[in-house]
C-alpha cells in the first residue's frame, strides 16, 4: 500500500491528490463511496482522507490528466450528465469531484454493466443511474435536470449527434462537455487522428473546442474532447426540453 505521507493535494480540484512516483506521478481521488472498490482500484489514506487511485488504463478521464490535459474537472457541487456510464468506473469519480451536494445522472443501455452501476450507485448516493439508450433523451427528460456538465463515452458512430442531442436537452448556458471520442467506430480506414479532427469541426458550431487529445499509450485510438459553450450559443441553454417537456409519456422512473 502506498505510503500515506507522500500523497499531495493539486491546486487543480479540492478532490484529487497526486503521488510522485518514479517516473509519473499517478492520481488519486478523495472517495465519497464506500468499499468495495469499482473495479478492483486500490485504495488508501491521504492525511486521514480516504483515496481512490484513478487508473489512466481504467479510466480515460484519468488518461487525459496523465496525458496532461489541464482544463475544468466537474466542480464540487455540480450536475453531470453522463453517457455510456457502463458498470461506474469513471463515473464514480465523476460522482467523488462533484461531492455531495452535486449528483451524477448516469446512462447506460445494457443490462449487464448496469447490474453493476446499480450496486455501484448504492455506496455512492449521489451517482443516479438511468436505463435508457442515450440516442432518446425524451425518455429521461423528465429525470435529469438541466446540467453544468456532459461526459459521453459511448464507442458509437453517432457520438457525435449523440452528444449535439443531449446538450440540446440538458445542457446549461455556460455548459461544458468532456469526451473520449473512439475514433476507430467512427468509420473504417480513416486514421484516428483525422476522425478527431472532423469531430472537432463538426462541434465546433456550437462549442469552443480543444485541440483533440490523444489518449495512447492507455486507450489506443482514442481522443479526448473538451467542449464549452461558444459565446455565440451561450443564450441557447436546454432548449429542446422547453419545448418538448410532457409532450410525451417518459416512461417509468429507470431505478
Ligand atoms: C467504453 S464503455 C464506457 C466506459 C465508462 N465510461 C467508464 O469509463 O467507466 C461504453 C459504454 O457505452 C454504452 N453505450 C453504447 N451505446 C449507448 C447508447 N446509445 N446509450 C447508452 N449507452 C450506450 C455501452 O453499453 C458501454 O457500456
Amino acid at each position: 500500500m502506498p505510503r500515506p505521507s507522500l500523497f499531495r493535494p493539486t491546486q487543480r480540484h479540492p478532490s484529487l491528490w497526486s503521488r510522485p512516483e518514479e517516473r509519473y506521478p499517478t492520481y488519486w481521488v478523495e472517495t465519497l463511496g464506500s468499499l468495495p472498490p469499482t473495479h478492483g482500484e486500490r485504495w488508501s489514506a491521504a492525511r486521514g482522507r480516504t483515496v481512490r487511485h484513478f487508473d489512466p488504463y481504467r479510466s480515460k478521464l484519468a488518461a487525459a490528466i496523465a496525458r496532461g490535459w489541464e482544463g475544468d474537472l466537474p466542480a464540487v457541487g455540480e450536475h453531470w450528465l453522463y453517457l455510456g456510464a457502463a458498470s461506474g468506473t469513471t463515473a464514480s469519480f465523476v460522482a467523488d469531484l462533484v461531492g455531495p451536494t452535486g449528483r451524477v445522472y448516469a446512462v447506460e443501455r445494457s443490462l449487464r454493466p448496469f447490474g453493476r452501476l446499480i450496486s455501484a450507485a448504492e455506496r455512492w448516493p449521489n451517482l443516479l443511474p438511468i436505463l435508457a439508450d442515450a440516442r432518446r433523451p425524451r425518455e429521461y427528460v423528465d429525470w435529469v435536470p438541466p446540467v453544468a456538465g456532459i461526459y459521453l463515452d459511448i464507442s458509437q458512430p453517432d457520438q457525435v449527434e449523440i452528444l449535439r442531442e443531449n446538450a440540446r436537452f440538458f445542457l446549461q448556458d455556460r455548459g461544458r462537455a468532456l469526451v473520449a471520442l473512439k475514433a476507430s467506430s467512427i468509420e473504417r480506414g480513416v486514421p484516428p487522428a483525422q476522425h478527431a479532427r472532423r469531430a472537432a469541426e463538426a462541434l465546433a458550431v456550437e462549442f469552443r473546442v480543444g485541440a483533440p487529445l490523444s489518449l495512447a499509450p492507455f486507450h489506443r485510438a482514442h481522443y479526448f474532447l473538451d467542449l464549452n459553450r461558444s459565446p455565440a450559443s451561450s443564450d441557447s441553454g436546454p432548449s429542446a426540453r422547453r419545448s418538448t417537456r410532457g409532450s410525451g409519456s417518459p416512461g417509468p422512473r429507470p431505478r
